[in-house]
């Protein structure tokens, strides 16, 4: 049996009589750039994340991008985040002329470790990335007093976790609700995935919308006139259109792969060398991956390919030992969490679409292979 990691064209099938004419009708229009879809985008977004405001722009790499340059970083600025996650949330720091501090995650649910950042702190930080990985927050509850207490942005890149959330203090809280921003990614294999690149910047702060609304234009508010130098970093009409199509099935698509996940799980549950994710209780979780812990990960990921079977490694190298940040002298044993679990990940299809067969076929294939 054939079971991709990911089968966006089933997605398409489903749906197609919802977002062609929502495509055709900016195309018969004739208007790409800024198009009333973008606000009508944004609006649900805000509506969807509890925010003041939603900026759309051209990727979640950018949707980081421009609040960390709105933090006018000085060189030698230090902002801490993740090794553990994709590799954009370092690069835009670096782009923004920040320095990447890493440090350790909590292994239990790969995210970002309080501890470790609040022992990372020095009179050069000027921030923080939290990255909800996977599609469960980070421990909000600590992070935001912690940035508060230093006087620190705290971004959460949210790109895996839309429509997340995370009860603090007996509430729930929506992935990017907290932070001084929350930046999400419509690249295609997301919960909401637009039909090639798109982002969105979230946030409550009226000033900062209003300069990232600015930045995203070239610095200018007015057409010709630029306050400061910005960038080309619209959401695309066109995406706007599919993703409004598609929004109203975000909630059932990410129930589908929560129930895909608990099925994995109770058949995982006990098993000598399947570890399953955990779930922080605290965590409403949408599954953007389905990751396991294995042993023989290699040998496990050929076994599933040569049944059909599709599975993917995120992340095969931690951050902090990428070639480009050699210059950062981290040592390889420097963050164990981390690079254990680059060591061990190996993430299963979890796409709605998924049938009981093929999700079997995969249940089987993993139990088999260690049997
Ligand atoms: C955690 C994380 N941050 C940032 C990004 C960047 O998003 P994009 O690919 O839309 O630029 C991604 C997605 O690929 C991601 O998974």
């Amino acid at each position: 049996m054939n079971v991709p990691l990911l089968d966006l064209v089933a997605q398409y099938q489903g749906i197609k009589h919802e977002v062609v004419p929502a495509m055709m009708a900016v195309i018969e229009r004739q208007g790409f750039i800024m198009g009333p879809e973008v606000a009508q985008l944004e609006a649900l977004v805000a509506r969807l994340s509890r925010t003041k405001h939603a900026i759309g722009c051209a990727s979640g790499t950018d949707a980081l991008l421009l609040p960390l340059k709105a933090l006018d970083l000085k060189p030698g600025d230090e902002i801490i985040t993740t090794p553990f996650t994709f590799f954009a949330t370092a690069g835009a720091i670096h782009n923004a002329g920040g320095t990447p501090v890493f440090v350790d995650i909590d292994p239990s649910t790969f995210n970002i470790s309080p501890a470790a950042v609040e022992a990372a702190i020095t009179p050069r930080t000027r921030g923080i990335v939290a990255v909800h990985l996977f599609g469960q927050m980070a421990a909000m509850e600590e992070l935001v007093p912690l940035a508060a207490r230093h006087g620190l942005a705290l971004i959460e890149d949210a790109a895996q976790s839309i429509g997340a959330r995370r009860k603090l203090d007996g509430q729930w809280r929506m992935a990017g609700e907290l932070g001084t921003v929350g930046t999400l990614s419509f690249f295609p294999s997301k919960n909401l995935g637009a039909y090639g690149d798109g982002g969105m910047m979230v946030t409550q702060d009226d000033a900062l919308a209003d300069r990232l609304r600015r930045l995203r234009l070239h610095g200018g508010s007015r057409q010709y006139f630029h306050d400061e130098v910005g960038f080309n970093s619209r959401l695309d009409t066109l995406q706007a259109a599919v993703l409004v199509a598609k929004l109203p099935h975000l909630a059932g698509w990410s129930a589908a792969r929560a129930r895909h996940a608990a099925r994995y799980t109770q058949a995982f549950t006990g098993h000598v060398a399947v570890c399953p994710p955990r779930t922080d209780p605290a965590n409403e979780h949408i599954f953007n991956q389905y990751t396991i812990r294995v042993p023989r990960r290699g040998e496990l990921q050929a076994h599933l390919k040569a049944n059909g079977i599709g599975s993917s490694i995120y992340y095969p190298l931690s951050l902090h030992l990428q070639p480009c940040f050699a210059h950062l002298a981290y040592a390889k044993g420097s963050l164990p969490a981390s690079e254990a679990a680059s060591e061990q990940v190996l993430s299963l299809p979890v796409y709605p679409e998924l049938s009981e067969a093929q999700q079997q076929a995969v249940i089987d294939a993993v139990l088999g292979f260690y049997a």
